[in-house]
């Protein structure tokens, strides 16, 4: 184990990597190699991604791969999607092709509602602090202009200002619970600029006119945004959804409509079943430049808004029609962060013909029903290993660093024969006999 370093951050990378090599590799020289082989050759490339983060010693590559053939709200797009595990893409493309032979996907914005909080603590009398608020409302809004002028004249700004009495489930605990319209920028750094200044005037305010202690603990925005709500669906006649792996519709409706119900009443299985929407999801919202932490930690909050974790998506079966749809909270941005910094996401916002925020809702949103449309058709029928060990087999041939030749007469093999680990080794063994 090593000494514990101090001013790490200050030393170069080429030191920074060999601090590295000194203390944890056994073999120096490959995994100095390593590092650098995935350095980009373009110097002001690897600095401009050196700078996102501190301490940064190479690149760690994600496939960038693309959706075509999306049709939503009669427009055609080709989806960007930043993700590692092999099935997502080839998922969502034939979801996308079997929607598209079908009217495509609709798509709206609901609200576009932003939240952040400033939280407080006051020891006085709540009624004295209530017509304080409502005596420095004003103050608070005017003294963030410097920050809100630009937002305000595109149309966006402060929404309101709440104050939200907290102590009864905490002592002495208090809120401003601000909203925010961001327009086309996801807004954090906008929304915690405001608070921090209306956390400053209203600790100044409270020391001149309030009796009672009032201490700021925390500014900072929400990323659970109920309000900030986008909805996507497909429908079409239960006869239409015949096709090459669904013989009988009707069958197959009811049985996908069971497996949606299921997972809006089973916690265990809602888990699994969202997960396989945030694959779509995060995947586009990784390749756009935002932040998928944010939107996960929302989503799956409002997954569980009613007191128990529950489904994403629906399912209805009405007058011979089935329909499938999601309703999600999503803070997305296509200015600001990192849409003008990474090459690759100016890249996919281009691709997806320069998207505002409400766009991108859509889009991200479409892309997490066509995932979960695409999970519950292969579970509800042919079962999700076929399909997924299908495109995992490349991956472990890899493993066993298989030649051309060997891919090639392996994949043919397994055209026609079920897909498993021990049935891809055994297939690689047999070959090199
Ligand atoms: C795998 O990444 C995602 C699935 O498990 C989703 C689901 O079960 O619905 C296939």
């Amino acid at each position: 184990m090593p000494n514990a370093i101090s001013g790490f951050s200050k030393l170069t990378k080429s030191e920074k990597i060999e601090w590295l090599l000194d203390s944890y590799f056994a073999d120096r020289e490959t995994a100095r190699q390593l590092v650098k082989q995935y350095w980009n050759s373009d110097e002001k490339l690897q600095k401009l991604h050196d700078e996102f983060i501190e301490n940064t010693i190479t690149n760690y590559y994600l496939p960038l791969g693309v959706a075509p053939n999306f049709l939503i709200n009669d427009t055609l797009y080709t989806i960007p999607m930043a993700i590692e595990e092999s099935s997502v893409v080839a998922a969502a493309s034939k979801a996308a092709k079997f929607w598209y032979d079908r009217g495509g996907f609709k798509a709206e914005v609901i609200s576009t509602e932003k939240i952040g909080q400033v939280h407080f603590i006051y020891t006085g009398d709540f009624e004295k602090l209530k017509m304080f608020f409502k005596d420095i409302k004003s103050k608070l809004i005017a003294s963030t202009s410097h920050i809100t002028k630009n937002m305000e004249r595109r149309g966006g700004g402060i929404l309101d200002i709440e104050l939200r009495n907290k102590s009864e489930n905490l002592d002495n605990y208090y809120q401003l619970h601000a909203t925010f319209e961001t327009l086309d920028a996801m807004g954090a750094n906008f929304i915690n600029s405001c608070l921090e200044q209306f956390a400053i005037t209203l600790k100044s305010e409270a020391n001149s006119q309030l009796e009672g202690d009032l201490d700021i603990v925390m500014s900072i925005l929400s990323n659970y945004v109920p309000n900030c709500l986008v909805r996507a669906e497909v429908s079409c006649k239960i006869e239409d959804l015949k096709s090459k792996d669904i013989a009988n519709p009707k069958i197959f409706a009811q049985k996908f409509k069971q497996a949606v119900n299921i997972a809006e009443i089973e916690p265990f299985r809602a888990v699994t079943h969202n997960k396989g929407i945030m694959n779509g999801i995060d995947a586009v919202v990784l390749a756009t430049g935002n932040d998928f932490r944010a939107v996960e930690a929302g989503v799956h909050a409002y997954a569980a808004r009613n007191g128990s974790y529950s489904s994403l998506t629906y399912c209805s079966i009405d007058d011979n029609v089935f329909k499938f749809w999601i309703e999600i909270p999503l803070a997305l941005g296509t200015v600001g962060g990192l849409t003008s910094l990474h090459p690759l996401v100016k890249f996919s916002l281009e691709l997806l013909e320069k998207p505002t925020a409400k766009d991108l809702m859509q889009i991200v949103a479409v892309a997490g029903l066509a995932q979960n449309f695409g999970a519950l058709k292969s579970l509800t029928t042919t079962g999700i290993q076929e399909g997924h060990m299908k495109m995992h087999l490349m991956n472990i041939l890899n493993q066993f660093e298989a030649s051309v030749d060997e891919k090639t007469r392996i994949i043919e093999h397994f055209k026609t024969n079920v897909v498993t680990h021990s049935a891809v080794v055994e297939a690689i063994e047999n070959l090199r006999k």
